[in-house]
Parts: structure tokens; sequence; C-alpha cells
């Protein structure tokens, strides 16, 4: 069975608008983490942050991503926050491709300028908050990664286009 993508990066740097279009275009089945842990749970991430608290929310992702320990041929937008965890790398590693798409913060906070569904921007200076954090998961997002895309100057188009370039396609 072909390898899973899986695509890893900030919030807010593409990874749900990128795999759709993935799963249209290679006709691959698409799971966005986020959106099928909300389902389940019939809660945003946000009440589930709330109501819950963080560390249940890692731990439904973390359940997750052993389940994408084994290849299938899936798209995979993955949280943000994923690569926290060495478990949750690894297991993705087993079963896909990993690419990252790696952004500045100004872009970041330019897409997530209208956005208030993510908990850890919540609040004041949000343009901070979205520094601070990069800087703190850079280091995590490049060592798991197989592929990285600079999509910090790219639209959704050129981002695919790249995307196809790395992976041969
Ligand atoms: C998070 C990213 C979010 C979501 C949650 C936590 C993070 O996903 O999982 O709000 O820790 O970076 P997106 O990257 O899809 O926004």
């Amino acid at each position: 069975m072909d390898k899973n993508i899986v695509l890893i990066g900030f919030m807010g740097s593409g990874k749900t608008s990128v795999g759709k279009r993935l799963s249209m275009n290679l006709k691959r089945e698409f799971i966005d983490m986020d959106d099928f842990i909300e389902k389940r749970e019939g809660m945003s991430v946000t009440e589930i942050f709330e109501k819950r608290g963080e560390a249940a929310f890692r731990e439904m992702e973390a359940e997750l991503c052993r389940r994408f320990a084994v290849p299938k041929g899936k798209i995979i937008a993955t949280g943000g926050g994923v690569i926290k965890s060495a478990e949750n790398t690894e297991n993705l590693k087993k079963g896909g491709v990993i690419i990252y798409l790696s952004s500045t913060p100004e872009r970041i906070a330019y897409n997530l300028r209208f956005d208030n569904t993510r908990p850890l921007l919540a609040g004041d200076n949000k343009e901070e908050k979205i520094a601070e954090l990069m800087a703190a998961r850079e280091g995590l997002y490049n060592s798991c990664a197989d592929i990285t895309i600079d999509v910090s100057e790219l639209n959704l188009e050129e981002t695919l286009k790249e995307i196809y370039r790395a992976l041969d396609m």
C-alpha cells in the first residue's frame, strides 16, 4: 500500500487547504485530524480544550497517530502541535512521507487575522504568541520533515506544484 502523505506545520500554514486539494487531485482519502476529532467528540477544539483540557486533546491526537503508523495511501492534515510528541512523530513517519509547510510568523499572522478558532492563540498579542510558539517548535518541525516547502510566499497552486515536484509526481 502507498505511504500516507502527512502535512505538518504551524497553525494557519495551509495544511487543510493543501490536503483537500491533494486528496481531490490524487483521488486519495483525506483526513484532517482536528476535524476528525471535532466530529467524533461533537465539540470544537476550543471546547475540548476548555471542557476536557489540552492533555485530553493531545491524547486524542496521539491515538489517531497510532492508527496512521500503517501506510494506507491517505492524505493527512495534522494539527500544528502534533510534533510535540516523539511518539506521534515516530508513528506518522512509519506510515508516511512527512511534508512540512514552513512559513513565517508574519504570513501566519496574516492568514489567521480573522481567526478565533485556535485556543493557543486566543486573547491579546496574537502576533507575539505566534512568534514565540513558532520559535519553540521550529526545530521539531524540521527534524520530523522528510520534505520542507517554504510556503511563506506561495499561493495554493504554487504550493501544490512544489509538492508534486518534491514527490516526483
Ligand atoms: C494546535 C493546532 C491546531 C489544533 C489545536 C492546537 C497547536 O491545529 O490542533 O488548536 O498546538 O498548534 P491547526 O494546526 O490545524 O490549526
